[in-house]
């Protein structure tokens, strides 16, 4: 059910849970200074306890109230990233956070979002908590609708169209060892980790795990699923001719295909990362028991983090 900003900003500061868009995807928000409402998102998604959130903010300036000592660069990333698709984690105040919103950790993580309608209400509410707004395992939501489908039309959700990015924030970590810190990628996203260089001087690397993953493609067996639809999704770089439904490419012919769904050009990773979630969740709104997804696309940039989002939603 669609809500104005004010009628959510009134629901969130009554520990009511509510659908928000952001420009990564749609968040389910809960303010942060309500433990009982954001024990409702965790019951809501299904989303394991253990499993933290990220606090959003309206400005980077409001990091010092949860931070001591803010690590290297932080405000240097903060003035070119943010608003924007880059989630910052790092020690805090652990007074300053209730431990469910950090899952009991001595870290929190914290993003200053895109898009006009979130920072309208930020502004009114203070703090939010957002995961994304799906429930667990299932593909993110990028419309109102999607929210509506995983949590009911009755659901109060912010309607701010189609989420401009399609994938979740880019996530970095302040990883210290003897005593010398360095940020590294630990979710790929909408920010690819060459976009950092600029601002650091270095590329961050990717987490050791996910980047053995990522070079082992046709061996996903360490992954969880995530971002699943219930449909089979097979993973391929040439599609076969006994292929009948295909998500591939504008650009490219695939003859024997009845059903195609289309990421765009296959010079495009923007347009493919945009559409693959709302891709996915069609196929089950047509309940579609299989489909072959074209991968041959570059293992690089923005294509790495499409690359990584399909082999969790293809695992079984
Ligand atoms: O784009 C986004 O980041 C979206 C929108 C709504 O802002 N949010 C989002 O939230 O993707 P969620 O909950 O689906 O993913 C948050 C990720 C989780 O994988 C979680 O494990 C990680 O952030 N995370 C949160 N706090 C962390 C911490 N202290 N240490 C390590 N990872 C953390
Ligand atoms: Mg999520």
């Amino acid at each position: 059910m669609h809500q104005s900003i004010e009628e959510c900003a009134e629901q969130l500061l009554n520990n009511e849970v509510v659908g928000i868009p952001t420009e990564t995807v749609y968040g389910l928000a809960a303010s942060l200074k309500s433990p009982s409402a954001i024990a409702k998102i965790f019951a809501i998604k299904g989303r394991p306890s253990n499993n933290p959130l990220i606090v959003h903010l309206a400005s980077a300036e409001e990091l010092t109230t949860y931070v001591d000592k803010l690590p290297e660069m932080t405000h240097e990333l903060a003035l070119a990233f943010w608003p924007g698709p880059m989630t910052l984690v790092m020690p805090v105040k652990m007074d300053a956070i209730p431990e469910i919103a950090r899952a009991g950790l001595t870290t929190a993580a914290f993003r200053v979002p895109n898009h006009p309608l979130t920072l309208a209400v930020l502004k009114l509410t203070g703090p939010l908590v957002m995961p994304s707004a799906n429930l667990s395992g299932k593909p993110s939501a990028t419309t109102a609708q999607h929210v509506e489908t995983d949590f009911g039309i009755t659901f109060p959700v912010l309607n701010g169209g189609s989420s401009k990015s399609g994938v979740e924030s880019t996530i970095l970590y302040w990883k210290e060892t003897n005593g010398q810190g360095r940020w590294i990628v630990i979710r790929l996203g909408a920010l690819p980790p060459e976009a950092f260089n600029a601002v650091l001087g270095y590329t961050p690397e990717i987490e050791r795990e996910k980047k053995e993953i990522l070079e082992k493609p046709l061996c996903p067996g360490q992954l969880y699923r995530h971002y699943a639809p219930q449909a089979e999704l097979i993973l391929v770089t040439e599609i076969p001719k006994e292929a009948d439904v295909v998500i591939g490419f504008e650009n490219r012919e695939y003859p024997h295909a009845e059903r195609l769904f289309y990421l765009g050009l296959s010079q495009d990773p923007h347009t493919a990362t945009q559409r693959i979630y709302a891709i996915l969740r069609q196929l089950d709104a047509e309940k579609i028991a299989r489909a072959w997804v074209d991968m041959s696309f570059p293992a690089a940039g923005l294509w790495l983090t499409l690359q990584e989002r399909l082999l969790k939603a293809a695992h079984s």
